[in-house]
């Protein structure tokens, strides 16, 4: 009997020692939840992160894990743009979308799709006919439509919000110059708003872009989403970048941004955060990424690590502003980090190539920072949400 248990015995611990090791050693794992920075932010908002494509591929063996303990928000860094997922007329590249789906649905967290409709990033095909010719309107907004119909049906019921529309509003509050204005005319918002609506119904729908906190694209904005609500477009949140500095954007120019886009009914998201540490090439603010600069020592100042005065300096921004979110946590929904650790961020690599940058909370071991520490005191000094 004691020998029959003991088999018992053994053969539960090897079936339980092999689903851990089988769990541990493929893509296909259950990730053990241990307290991490979203559950700080439970009952307030979401707290998410993009995803670039090794660690949706599992290649990045951290990563993964480390996610799912932090965020419960992720968003494709690349994946979903229309030159990967659609890089030919009529083929569709859906692997690393449906990995990180699946990683996303395994977890239980908020998948956003990034992006439906940019002017960057789109394969020059989109706009021509077979013959290289420009399409006409009405072939281009077809084609917008099938793209849209195909991406956002594909993920119909599992990716919960969409970035619908990405920068389409220039600097100086104008529709932003681009193939899809020129073909098209202005309305090729409302149209991809209208086809996603459509294609998934209760999928949230976002309008994206940077520096709309700052007044003169903020403005642009408005007019866009007010434009939109008079023709019955609803647009569930507006998506702030959030690609910001430790001397900017000022906390009081966020905040006026805050009230006026909640004053227009939208949910407010911060859905590509990050703050830079190290000195832009003068005129180069936000995330315009046609715009590049050469590299030089000056602009690197720090190869090798990053001090630790200048830790407390980056500590203090990031309480800064998650006081500012947590102040308006009724608007806020989301803040999603464009990166999980330093070491992925495309603040690295632009508008310079090849510096050495640490605009986010987690080092490049995986290590929290102490803007991590800081973000957390932050929010368990805020007041519970209503
Ligand atoms: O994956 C290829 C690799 O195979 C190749 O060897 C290498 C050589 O250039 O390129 C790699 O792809 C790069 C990719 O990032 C992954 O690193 C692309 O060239 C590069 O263009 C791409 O940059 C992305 C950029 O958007 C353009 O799509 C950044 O990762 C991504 O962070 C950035 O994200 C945008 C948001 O989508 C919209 N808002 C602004 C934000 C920052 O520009």
């Amino acid at each position: 009997m004691i020998i029959i248990k003991n088999r018992i015995t053994n053969f539960s611990l090897a079936v339980f020692l092999l689903t851990v090791f089988m769990s541990c050693s493929n893509g296909q794992k259950t990730v053990p939840q241990q307290e991490g920075l979203k559950d700080y932010f439970k009952g307030r908002f979401l707290i998410g992160t993009a995803l670039s494509d090794d660690q949706i591929l599992g290649k990045d063996s951290l990563a993964l894990d480390f996610v799912a303990r932090h965020f419960n928000s992720i968003t494709a860094e690349n994946a979903m743009k229309w030159e990967r997922i659609h890089p030919e007329p009529g083929v569709y590249s859906f692997g690393k979308a449906d990995s990180m789906v699946d990683y996303g649905q395994r977890n239980n967290m908020f998948i956003v799709g990034h992006c439906l409709l940019w002017h960057s990033q789109t394969p020059k095909w989109v706009f021509e006919d077979s013959l290289g010719k420009p399409l006409t309107r009405e072939a281009l907004l077809q084609r917008l439509k099938e793209h849209i119909f195909t991406v956002v049906g594909r993920y119909k019921g599992k990716v919960g919000g969409w970035d619908v529309v990405n920068e389409a509003i220039g600097d100086d509050g104008m529709m932003r110059k681009s193939k899809w204005l020129e073909i098209i005319g202005e309305d090729f918002v409302q149209k991809a708003f209208e086809y996603a609506r459509e294609a998934d119904p209760k999928a949230e729908l976002y309008y994206n872009d940077y520096n709309i906190e700052l007044k003169g694209k903020r403005e642009g904005v408005i007019k866009l989403i007010k434009d939109l609500q008079a023709k019955g477009i609803k647009v569930d949140a507006v998506g702030i970048q959030g690609h910001w500095h430790l001397d900017s954007p000022d906390l009081n120019e966020i905040e006026e941004s805050f009230r006026a886009y909640a004053a227009l009914g939208l949910k407010i998201m911060i859905t590509e955060f990050e703050v830079n540490v190290i000195p832009e090439p003068t005129g180069i603010v936000g995330a315009e990424i046609s715009q590049r600069a050469d590299y030089q020592e000056k602009m690197n100042p720090y190869p090798v690590s990053f001090p630790d005065s200048m830790q407390q300096v980056l500590a203090k921004r990031y309480a800064a502003l998650f006081d500012l979110f947590l102040k308006y946590q009724d608007n806020v929904s989301r803040v999603t980090f464009w990166g999980v650790q330093d070491g992925n961020s495309w603040k690295n690599n632009w508008p310079i190539p090849g510096r050495k940058n640490y605009p986010l909370l987690f080092d490049r071991n995986y290590e929290p920072k102490p803007a991590y520490q800081a973000v957390i005191e932050t929010v368990k000094k805020a007041p519970v949400k209503q």
